[in-house]
């Protein structure tokens, strides 16, 4: 059976994502960590491009339900709104499509909570594209850090995303731009766009 998605944030990522994952590609015991998964299209490109090797693993944080934030942003865009069983059991299908269940830790709930539960200084990677509020993208920014190893990746969708103009905190933007303030002595800038990519560094 092949994945089946209702939508696509993601297949525009893909150029970059090819070349900055190129190194990664295949390798064993890589740990790579999503918040944000919906119906799992990033985890089944991640999982069947660069987490190949039958050793790595992926954990997908997602609330699975429609928050009041999903709500007005579906509103505000005009896009449909399933359920969260919907979305869930659609993640969970689309997982099993790509033969990866036994690779995949999914943790159902606010990623602001499950993020602490984590081991610190163990994901090569993390994908932040959960809630898009700027403290949200602050704070998972933040926990991300201490959770990757040194030289681990730090990706920030949606820096470029403003469906509130009228209210910058409810965008990620200012967030991404008061993490990249703060942690420089920390990160080095590896993609500026419509996503943010850093790589975790030695503190200076
Ligand atoms: C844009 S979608 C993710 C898209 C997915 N990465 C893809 O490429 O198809 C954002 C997801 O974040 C989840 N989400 C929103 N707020 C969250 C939070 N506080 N903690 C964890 N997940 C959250 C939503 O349920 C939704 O599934």
């Amino acid at each position: 059976m092949e994945p089946h998605f209702t939508s696509d944030w993601f297949s525009p990522h893909i150029p970059v994502w090819k070349e900055v994952f190129a190194p990664m590609e295949g390798k064993p015991d890589l740990h790579f960590l999503e918040i944000g998964s919906y119906e799992g299209r990033s985890a089944c490109w991640l999982l069947t491009n660069v987490l190949t090797h039958s050793s790595s693993r992926l954990t997908c944080i997602d609330i699975f339900h429609l928050s009041e934030e999903s709500i007005e942003t579906s509103t505000r865009l005009n896009l449909a709104m399933p359920s969260g069983e919907e979305i869930e059991s659609r993640f969970d299908a689309n997982i099993r499509a790509v033969g990866a269940e036994n690779k995949v830790t999914k943790l159902k709930g606010a990623s602001r909570e499950l993020l602490r539960t984590l081991p610190l200084g163990s994901f090569d990677c993390a994908y932040v594209d959960g809630s898009h509020t700027s403290a949200s993208a602050l704070i998972d920014g933040i926990l991300c850090l201490d959770l990757l190893k040194t030289d681990g990746l730090l990706v920030f969708d949606d820096y470029r995303w403003n469906c509130f103009p009228e209210a910058p905190l409810k965008n990620p933007g200012s967030g991404i731009d008061a993490f990249l303030t703060f942690f420089k002595d920390e990160i080095n800038i590896i993609h500026n766009d419509y996503q943010v990519i850093v790589r975790k560094t030695e503190k200076r």
